[in-house]
């Protein structure tokens, strides 16, 4: 079924099937779905995890280098931890413009001195606002999951550095949609008060919960983090649906050619 943007918001699914419905879903089996649609994110501190790459050359051009072969080396749907040091973009942009449509990019952390994050191997192209936003939604989802099951065995360290993961993943999201996807759709339609607008919004509900999340993870109080934890989740999935059922779709469309640019956009853009 296909919705006019005008009229689609006020419906939350825009008459057709949700892809999960949320709002009667226990916690427990909520987050036993997100693990089975995960990517699975493994401990980026674990010694023992295999494929990991870290960037250490001298030259820009050579770690671009490396970065491309170990790309070619993987597998479909296969993932590689990568690490470095120094210019995110220095390296990443001309590594895009190389093996553009080729693997997905998904950040751990991205700061002026040292990056981290997966490269997954997607032979079979990845270049839509549907595929790389989406993508993104779970990978957040997966953080937080993971983030959730360290803290409450006890890893404190590791829960928080995934936590604050999470925290800083969700704000590139958002930075990502309100900086670069809803003025392009905005420009695109002449629609500057509809559904972007209703997003917007959200996300700003959403920042608030984040904000808590934070405190309590400065303080200590995990069980609060708990406690906070279904509801956010139902809140950031309800946001994630209407965006992946409906205005992902239609920006891909309405961009139509400019889709691509908009897409290497965003999937490069860091918070720093
Ligand atoms: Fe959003
Ligand atoms: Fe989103």
């Amino acid at each position: 079924m296909e919705c006019a943007p005008t009229t689609y918001w006020d419906s939350p699914y825009c008459g057709a099937q949700p892809k999960l419905s949320l709002h009667f879903v226990r916690k427990r089996d909520f987050l036993s779905i997100l693990q089975n649609v995960s990517i699975n994110l493994e401990n980026p501190t674990d010694e023992t995890m295999e494929n990991r790459l870290e960037l250490t050359n001298d030259s820009t051009e050579e770690n671009v280098a490396e970065l491309s072969a170990a790309l070619k080396n993987l597998k479909p749907e296969e993932k590689i931890l990568i690490k470095a040091k120094g210019d995110f973009d220095a390296v990443m942009t001309p590594f895009q413009n190389q093996n553009w449509g080729k693997y997905d990019w998904l950040p751990l952390s991205i700061s002026s001195e040292e990056w981290s994050g997966y490269l997954i191997a997607k032979p079979g192209g990845f270049t839509s606002i549907v595929q790389i936003m989406e993508s993104h939604h779970k990978h957040c989802d997966s953080t937080y999951v993971h983030a959730e099951n360290v803290l409450g065995e006890g890893k404190n360290d590791l829960g928080k550095e995934l936590m604050r993961s999470f925290i800083w993943n969700m704000e590139l999201h958002f930075a990502r949609e309100e900086t670069i996807l809803f003025p392009a759709f905005e420009e695109k339609t002449g629609m500057t008060s509809g559904p972007t607008q209703v997003m917007r919004v959200e996300h700003e509900q959403i920042r608030g919960v984040l904000k808590e999340v934070s405190d309590c993870l400065n303080e200590g109080n995990w069980q609060r983090i708990f406690d906070l934890s279904e509801a956010m989740l139902i809140l950031i999935a309800q946001h994630n649906s209407k965006e992946e059922n409906v205005l992902y779709p239609a920006t891909d469309k309405y961009l139509d050619r400019e889709a691509d640019d908009i897409a290497r956009k965003l999937q490069l853009l860091k918070q720093i």
